[in-house]
Order: C-alpha cells, then sequence, then structure tokens
C-alpha cells in the first residue's frame, strides 16, 4: 500500500491540474459553438419572416404585425422581435425588447462580427437584418435571442466534467496500484534473489530471475563500489563520538553482542577499614577502552584482582559499572595465587614485557609460567563462551596477556569475530625468536580476524616474525596472514582518547591547579614545573628523566631553586624483582640528585610513589609547565595525549620520547632521545624559555590532532574493518 501510494497521490495531483486547465477551455469552445449556432439560427429566423413583416408592414397594419411578431417570440429562445420601419420611421417590437436598442443606433449591430448585450434578465444575443424587397433597404428586422440557457449548460458540462475526472483518476488509480503492487513484488523478489547470488544472503541457491540477469553484473560491480566508497567515505567524514560507535554497532554489525576482554579491570573495589572503594588504574589500556566500553554497553571480562572485587559480584560475577552511572557490565575471573603469579607475574611480564621493549631488561621463561599462561587463557575463554549471547559476538581480546584466547574462541565459537590489539611493540623476529614458545603465541593470535598495533612499524615486525617462524602466507600487500585456511588482517590502529576529554580532565580551573599543586609542594608561587606520570616501571625511562633534570641544572644552574620536576610513579607489579630493583634506584637517584641541589626547602625532584586518580593526575597536568614522556619503548604512551588534552588553555609544553607511538602523531612536541641526556636537557630548557605564542601553536596543532583521531575513531575503525570482512568473507564463501 505504502508503495502504491507514491503512485497514486502524484497522479491525482496530474488529474488535478489536467481538470485545472481543461475545463476553461471546454468552456469557451462551448461557448462559441452555441454562438455560432445562434447566428445561424437568427439568419433562419430573419429569412424566413422578413416577407411577412414586408407584407404586414406595408398594409400599415402595426397591430397585426406585432401580433405576428408577439407569436413567434413564443419559442422558448427567441428573446425579442423588433421591426425598424424606415417608411413610417416607426420601431415596432415585442414587449420583451430591450430597450437600449434603438433605430437611430443600429448601425453597431450591423457589423459582421456577433453582437452580445447584457440586460437585466441576462445575456442577450443581437441580429441585425436589412430587409431590402427590391435592392432598397425598408427597414431592419432585428432578432434577439435569450443566452441564459448557455449558461445553464455550461455548469451542467463543469458538472460532468468534475464527475468525468473523479471516474477517471479512481480507475486510473486502481489499475496503477494493482500493476504497481504486482511489479513492485516481482522486482523484491528478483533484487533478493540477485542479492542472493552476490553473496549476502546463505539461505537460497536460485539463481536471479530473467528480466534482471542483463544487469546482474553492473548491479555487483555498484555494490562493490559502494562498499569500497563507503569503508573510506565513512571513516573522513563520521564525526566521531559515543553515538557513531553505537551506529556502526547496530548499523554494519546488526547490533551484536560486544565482548572486551584484558586483564586489567576498568574499576577495582578495595578494602579500605570497614568501607569499599572503587578505583580506577593507572593504565593506559583502560584510559582508552573504557570510554568505548561505554558507549558499546557491553560485558568487559577482567581479572577480579581487588581486594573487595568478590563482594561488590552478583551471583554470576557480574556488577555493573561506572558506579554512578552503570553502563556496562565487568564479569570478574578469579585466579588463584598460583595462577596470577605464573600467568600474570611469569610468562606475561617477566617474559613477554621484557621480550616486546626494547628497555634492556633480559626476559624469563619458565615452563611453569607457560602453563599457567595456557590455564588463564583457557579459563577466559571460557568466561567469553559464557558470556557470548549468540554464536557470532564481536570479541575485542586486549594484549599480550592473552595471546592464545583468539584461537581457543575460534575453536568454540568460529562465527565470532575476534579483534585483537597488541597494546605494546612487536618486536623484530630475532627477538621474538627467544620465546620457547614462538610458535604457539602467533598460533593463538592469528585466531583473530584482525589483530592491530599503534604503528607500521610493529605490524611489519609482526608479519617479518610469522613469516620466519610459521608455515603461513604473509600477504604484504594487503597486510594480512593467511594460516590454516583462515585470513587475519594485520592493521595499524594508533590508539587514543576520548573527545571532549573526560570531564574529570579539565573540571578544575586551570589558575586554582597552578596554585594548589605549588602550595602542596612549597613551592613559591612563581615556581615553574615539570610533570611526569607513569607506573613505576623501567620501560619509562624514569631514570633518564631525572638525570636529564640533573643535567639541567648543571647546564644551566639559573634553574636551580625556581624549577621541580614532580614525578608520579604509580605502584606497579611490584611482585617482581626487576620492579623492586627499580624502585630502589628511582627512589636512590632522586634522593642523590635533591641533596646535590639542595637549598633550604629546595627539591628539584619531588618523587610521589602512590596510585593517584584520575581527577588527582589531571590537577598536575593542569598546573605544570611543562609534561616529560621519556619512554624508552611505548606502544602509544597515552599520557602524552591526556596532558595535551587537558589544556585547554593552550600552554605548556609536552616533551617526548621518540621511542613512543605518540611520537609519530604528536611532532609539535619537543621530540628528544631520552637516552641522550644532555639533548633532553635542552630540550627542558627550551620548554622552560619557550614564549607563550610558540606553545599556543604546538598546542593547537596538538589538540586538533587528538580531537580529530579520538578512541571513537580507534574501536570505530577496527568495527568497520570488522564488519567489511564479514561481508567479504560471505562473498568468498559463496564463490567457493
Ligand atoms: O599499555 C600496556 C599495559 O601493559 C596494559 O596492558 C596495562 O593495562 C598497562 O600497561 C598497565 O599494566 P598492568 O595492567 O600490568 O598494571
Amino acid at each position: 500500500m505504502r508503495h502504491s501510494l507514491r503512485f497514486i497521490i502524484p497522479l491525482a495531483v496530474s488529474l488535478f491540474l489536467i481538470a485545472y486547465a481543461v475545463v476553461p477551455l471546454v468552456e469557451n469552445l462551448t461557448l462559441k459553438w452555441f454562438i455560432r449556432d445562434l447566428d445561424i439560427r437568427s439568419s433562419l429566423v430573419a429569412n424566413t419572416i422578413q416577407d411577412k413583416v414586408l407584407e404586414l408592414a406595408e398594409g400599415r397594419s402595426k397591430t397585426k404585425l406585432l401580433a405576428y411578431l408577439n407569436r413567434i417570440i413564443e419559442d422558448e429562445r427567441l428573446y425579442a422581435l423588433g421591426f425598424c420601419d424606415r417608411t413610417q420611421k416607426q420601431l415596432i417590437s415585442t414587449k420583451t425588447f430591450p430597450a437600449k436598442i434603438t433605430c437611430d443606433a443600429l448601425e453597431d449591430y450591423m457589423k459582421p462580427e456577433t453582437h452580445l448585450l447584457v440586460s437585466d434578465s441576462g445575456p442577450l444575443h443581437i441580429t441585425v437584418r436589412q430587409v431590402k424587397p427590391n435592392g432598397a433597404s425598408v427597414g431592419e428586422l432585428i432578432v434577439v435571442h435569450d443566452m441564459s440557457f448557455i449558461q445553464r449548460r455550461s455548469e451542467e458540462t463543469k458538472k460532468y466534467l468534475f464527475y468525468f475526472f473523479v471516474a477517471l483518476g479512481v480507475i486510473v488509480a486502481l489499475i496503477t496500484m494493482i500493476i504497481a503492487e504486482i511489479s513492485w513484488r516481482g522486482w523484491i523478489r528478483g533484487m533478493r534473489t540477485l542479492l542472493r547470488v552476490q553473496g549476502l544472503d546463505k539461505s537460497t541457491e536460485k539463481p536471479p530471475s530473467p528480466e534482471l540477469r542483463p544487469i546482474a553484473r553492473d548491479l555487483d560491480t555498484l555494490i562493490r563500489d559502494l562498499r569500497g566508497d563507503f569503508g573510506t567515505r565513512d571513516e573522513s567524514q563520521i564525526s566521531w563520538t559515543p553515538e557513531a560507535l553505537r551506529d556502526i554497532l547496530h548499523r554494519d554489525l546488526r547490533g551484536e553482542d560486544v565482548i572486551v576482554v584484558s586483564n586489567r579491570e576498568p574499576y577495582i573495589h578495595t578494602k579500605r577499614g570497614d568501607t569499599i572503594e572503587v578505583r580506577r588504574p593507572a593504565s593506559g589500556l583502560v584510559t582508552a577502552l573504557e570510554p568505548v566500553a561505554r558507549a558499546c554497553s557491553g560485558t568487559w571480562i577482567a581479572h577480579g584482582s581487588g581486594s573487595a572485587d568478590r563482594l561488590a559480584v552478583d551471583a554470576h560475577d557480574r556488577v555493573a559499572v561506572p558506579p554512578d552511572n552503570p553502563s556496562y557490565r565487568i564479569r570478574r575471573v578469579w585466579l588463584s595465587a598460583e595462577q596470577e603469579s605464573g600467568y600474570y607475574y611469569g610468562f606475561a611480564n617477566e617474559g613477554l614485557w621484557p621480550l616486546c621493549h626494547i628497555a634492556h631488561v633480559r626476559p624469563v621463561f619458565r615452563t611453569k609460567d607457560w602453563n599457567h599462561y595456557k590455564e588463564v587463557n583457557q579459563k577466559f575463554a571460557q568466561a567469553v563462551i559464557e558470556e557470548a549471547g549468540t554464536p557470532d559476538p564481536i570479541v575485542l581480546v586486549q594484549d599480550y596477556h592473552f595471546a592464545l584466547l583468539p584461537r581457543l574462541i575460534r575453536e568454540r565459537l568460529p562465527e565470532a569475530t575476534v579483534i585483537t590489539f597488541w597494546h605494546i611493540p612487536w618486536p623484530n623476529p630475532e627477538t621474538f625468536s627467544i620465546c620457547p614458545w614462538r610458535a604457539e603465541l602467533l598460533d593463538g593470535l592469528l585466531g583473530s580476524r584482525i589483530l592491530g598495533f599503534h604503528t607500521q612499524f610493529h605490524c611489519n615486525n609482526f608479519l617479518d616474525t610469522v613469516d620466519r617462524i610459521l608455515e603461513a602466507r604473509v600477504d604484504r600487500e594487503m597486510f594480512s596472514v593467511t594460516y590454516g585456511g583462515k585470513t587475519t588482517a594485520v592493521h595499524r590502529y594508533p590508539i587514543s582518547i576520548e573527545w571532549p576529554p573526560a570531564e574529570a580532565l579539565t573540571r578544575k580551573p586551570v589558575a586554582d591547579c597552578r596554585t594548589n599543586i605549588r602550595a602542596r609542594h612549597n613551592l613559591p608561587a612563581d615556581a615553574m614545573v615539570g610533570v611526569g606520570v607513569d607506573r613505576l616501571d623501567y620501560t619509562k625511562g624514569i631514570v633518564e628523566r631525572f638525570l636529564a633534570v640533573e643535567s639541567l641544572l648543571e647546564l644551566q644552574p639559573q634553574w636551580i631553586g625556581k624549577f621541580s620536576f614532580v614525578q608520579i610513579a604509580a605502584p606497579s607489579r611490584s611482585v617482581i624483582g626487576q620492579y623492586q630493583e627499580f624502585e630502589v634506584h628511582v627512589r636512590g637517584l632522586a634522593s642523590r640528585i635533591n641533596n646535590r641541589f639542595a637549598k633550604d626547602d629546595y627539591l628539584p625532584i619531588i618523587l610521589l610513589v602512590e596510585h593517584h586518580e584520575p581527577e588527582q593526575v589531571a590537577e598536575y597536568y593542569r598546573g605544570c609547565d611543562l609534561c616529560y614522556v621519556s619512554s624508552l619503548h611505548d606502544g602509544m604512551n597515552l599520557v602524552a595525549k591526556e596532558f595535551v588534552a587537558s589544556r585547554e588553555d593552550e600552554q605548556g609544553v609536552l616533551i617526548l620520547s621518540q621511542f613512543t607511538g605518540a611520537a609519530r602523531e604528536l611532532p609539535e612536541a619537543l621530540v628528544v632521545n631520552p637516552y641522550d641526556i644532555d639533548q633532553s636537557a635542552t630540550a627542558l630548557h627550551a620548554a622552560l624559555i619557550m614564549p607563550q605564542t610558540e606553545q599556543r601553536d604546538r598546542m593547537r596543532l596538538m589538540r586538533a590532532l587528538i580531537r580529530e583521531f579520538n578512541v571513537y575513531r580507534w574501536a570505530g575503525r577496527m568495527l568497520l574493518d570488522a564488519a567489511g570482512m564479514r561481508v567479504r568473507g560471505r562473498l568468498a564463501d559463496r564463490k567457493t
């Protein structure tokens, strides 16, 4: 019916317009015909009666003539008759004869064209004929016809025409509706068949209907072109917000379940005396993924590591978060102390972490840890199966803790779309080959449909590694690996943060932040302050950072007493010996430098080894003059992006290690080699004296980059690629 209306409404409008144009035309035409009839009739009447009129006029019998004329006008349409007798110089006329017509003014009515007169009783038709018995005129006969019957007929004609068009409209509409409905159904049936043949629906094998066969190939090309355009157009044209992500999930991925899997959970419940506190861990992964999880409203499976985590969950180990406005749920997985020690501290953080980072710390691989790693990956796979509401969920596997998980999920949920993101660098093949279980790790990762890294360099390293270790087809054009008959796309997706920035990042005014952090650490109101924010990890270059501060004070002694560096160092993995030694080293170095430059209360380095909530970190970002990110090797480093996002005042300088993924995206930072202590010291000095206009110019460019490439775009690109792969997979299946 809806489709038929598309035809009927234009049809009704067209008919109305035709009627609107045709009715006056018909009216005009019939009027002309009637007048021509009256002209002929008048001539006939005049010709018929003129001899008798002449006879009666010559007999001087006015009464008889009048009686004769009155008898003639008994005809319904003949309204009046008159005779201008030129001999007697008198007008003999019937009573109805219009007073306006006199014998002296007949000239006008004698012209060949039709003469109409409007009298009180309506429109009249006048015809004047000269009576010439012997060639000489003896008078004029005036025939007057009543034209009101024309008006009556015209009204009737209009009425009939109206009914005619309505009837015509109804008949044509009915016919159109029936034809349209039949054709529409036929077309839809044909298109469905055709699309099935294109591989969009596996449920039938029927070829396209004969009428669609000629266009099948063109349509196929068109669909492919549109798909291609859609991918590129979408990414650059979408305004990347949580709504945009939701839209992709519903439109491109048909509202499939989203399951995030990571080791670290986004909210940790901890006991403090009798109360339970909720904390946000210091983790780049959580900073990035949490807004995505909020947007997608799915399930986040993670290790329940907090001391009060078991108290907060329901009977199915689930808890709704964020606590103040729940929009997704955490499913907690419990690990025994041995499992945590072997899988997390052991294989993941003593083995894979140093293996993937060039930080000159030797990886340690123990069979016992590997067995726990396998066991815990199995445990998380079981949790994914339990949480999946459909056979084809979208599973976002995070990081090096779960290299085996993609394959385990694929084995049990073959239709699932597994997207794995490796948040840390991927080493070169020689380095990776150190790992005794290198082939198993690669096999596990290649269970993913998409495997993402922050940089192209890490993608290249991964392909080289696969090429070296596995019997697989590595496609360096498409950036994919085909292994065991299944293809994994290996792409670069540089991670980011939410934009507009989280409210916690910008809540406190910059002026208050400046005052607060200086007052808190007994610094003069005009002291210059640098900030570093990291987990206490040997990859972060904290030692090199402190040495750069020392070098600055050596090379530019005017800063002694005027510049302090605040290092927020969140305790991390402190069970591991290397981390314990590192903390001792960092603390010792800070004291040595502080002692060296100590003057009254002055401390060049303020080391805060404790957990800070995001609001507290934001106060340092906003209150400082520079932020120094000196990682020796880092996948991305989101501290750099958070610092930039927090500075809507467009002030402050970012000093950034060239060995972070972020350095490729933020070249307007002062990019340094953190191992080059003097170069880093020079950058610190340059930052401290940088004019405000230059700070603004650099900040603006960096903020524009993060605004454009926010974390919704990061997740959205992977989801769009996954959607594209699903369609391509169906097409390929169809071909086979
Ligand atoms: O970004 C790398 C990363 O290892 C993440 O996987 C992790 O969330 C973060 O650093 C913090 O490490 P952890 O979870 O071991 O405290």
